[in-house]
């Protein structure tokens, strides 16, 4: 193995490149599109700022005696066929838990502007925010949609999280907005008593942090090293193949697959340890410990090869023991991890099935495979019954690793 050191300078390097430097979010303009303005009414907002996503504009007047604020909500490159929100979330920055304005063009015309809280997966349904909202419209013209709102804030709410989205009418109701570009990036902070808003950029690195970081364990721990242990465990029977090297084929396919898988691993662990140091006050204490034993296993696995018994060895059967019931291990233990990963990030419901889909295909596969080997190993035993020569020790041997070593 000495290919180890340059293995780890790779892991390192790649660890290092994706954890370290967190990608920063677009800086707000310094020149504000939203100055200007008249609108319809002739109503004046001391304060406007343009939302960096989906071409959107907040104006706001804030009241510090009775806390209140007259909010017009803009957006541009509409139209009557597509329905528009905003919202606070004092929760995060997110959909769930949005105390959302919602607004679209009834199709006898006239605008439809109403509230709508969003629990788990929205609704659209009108319903009641945690704030009071009166004078809720909205208006629309030429490609232009805007609600008006007067909000009773409170302390909790004077600087808080904002969500802004648009999607399409469907059937004379909202329906799903896009789940990807502008439409996943569209919040950031409004703080209305000193008229400033954040984009969602340093979040959003996060966001995207997340998912390097579930992808990479996905793959890595979850799908690659499954693979491996496949590959190990069901090409055995075929011990005399060589294609890449001296070592039988499964051995070389085995190894670097687990060796890539490690590499993913490890990567996508830095980057899990970056985001639990970003996540403060939040507590996925269990993820992380797992995801540390894992880390610890996963290490003493690949030191394990350094140290490997040769196949004669008297203390080899220990070591395959061993290097098995740690592999299993780590598998489980992986899937276990991953799916608590999934259960972290709510609303992940999509990657937490199509994660399902695999594991169950790959769980299907090696049923098959040990079906098969199953066969391969009878039909074998009989050859080397029939014929007392015994042709082909070495697929004997392989039957034996592959079936009494596991
Ligand atoms: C809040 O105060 C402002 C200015 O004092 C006033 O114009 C506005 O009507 C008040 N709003 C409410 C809801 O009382
Ligand atoms: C249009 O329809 C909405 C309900 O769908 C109704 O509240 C509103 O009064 C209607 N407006 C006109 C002008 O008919
Ligand atoms: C919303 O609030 C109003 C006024 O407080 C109340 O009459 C109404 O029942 C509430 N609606 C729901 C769905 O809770």
């Amino acid at each position: 193995m000495a290919h180890l050191p340059a293995l780890f300078m790779v892991c390192t390097l790649l660890t290092t490149a994706l954890a370290l430097p967190p990608p920063s979010g677009p800086s707000p303009s310094p020149t504000q599109a939203c100055h200007g303005l008249t609108f319809p009414d002739n109503q004046v907002y001391a304060t406007c700022n343009d939302l960096p996503r989906l071409s959107s504009y907040l104006y706001w007047n804030y009241y510090p005696t009775n806390q209140t604020a007259n909010i017009a909500f803009r957006k541009t490159g509409t139209s009557t066929s597509n329905w528009i929100a905003w919202a606070l979330n004092p929760g995060g920055q997110m959909m769930a838990g949005s105390q959302a304005l919602v607004a679209y063009q009834d199709s006898n015309g006239s605008m439809v502007a109403y509230t709508t809280s969003v629990t788990g997966s929205p609704t659209m349904k009108p319903g009641n925010l945690s704030f009071g909202v009166s004078n809720l419209r909205a208006e629309y013209s030429d490609g232009e949609m805007i609600i008006f709102a007067t909000l009773q804030l409170d302390s909790t709410l004077l600087s808080t999280n904002q969500v802004w989205q648009e999607g399409p009418m469907q059937g004379g109701s909202p329906g799903m907005h896009d789940i990807s570009g502008d439409n996943i990036l569209s919040f950031g902070t409004v703080n209305f008593a000193t008229g400033t808003v954040t984009s969602g950029g340093g979040i959003s690195s996060k966001a995207l942090l997340k998912n390097v970081h579930g992808i990479l364990n996905a793959i890595g721990w979850g799908i690659l090293m499954p693979i491996g242990a496949i590959l190990a465990r069901y090409l055995k029977v075929f011990k005399s193949v060589k294609v890449f090297s001296v070592h039988p084929a499964w051995y070389d396919l085995h190894r670097a697959c687990q060796i890539i898988a490690f590499c993913l691993g490890v990567a996508g662990w830095g980057i899990g340890i970056k985001l639990g140091s970003v996540s403060r006050g939040i507590n996925f204490s269990k993820h992380k410990k797992i995801g540390i034993a894992l880390l610890c296993m996963a290490a003493v696995q690949v030191g394990a090869l350094i140290r490997k018994p040769n196949p004669n060895h008297k203390y080899r059967i220990y070591w395959t023991i061993y290097h098995h019931s740690l592999g299993y291990a780590i598998i489980i233990l992986s899937i276990i991890n991953i799916f608590e990963g999934f259960n972290i990030s709510k609303g992940q419901n999509y990657w937490k099935w199509t994660y399902a889909g695999i594991i169950i295909a790959l769980g299907a596969v090696a049923l098959l495979l040990e079906i098969l080997t199953w066969l391969v190993v009878i039909r074998r035993k009989r050859l080397e019954t029939t014929n007392t020569k015994g042709i082909g020790t070495d697929g004997v041997d392989g039957v034996n690793g592959s079936v009494t070593n596991v």
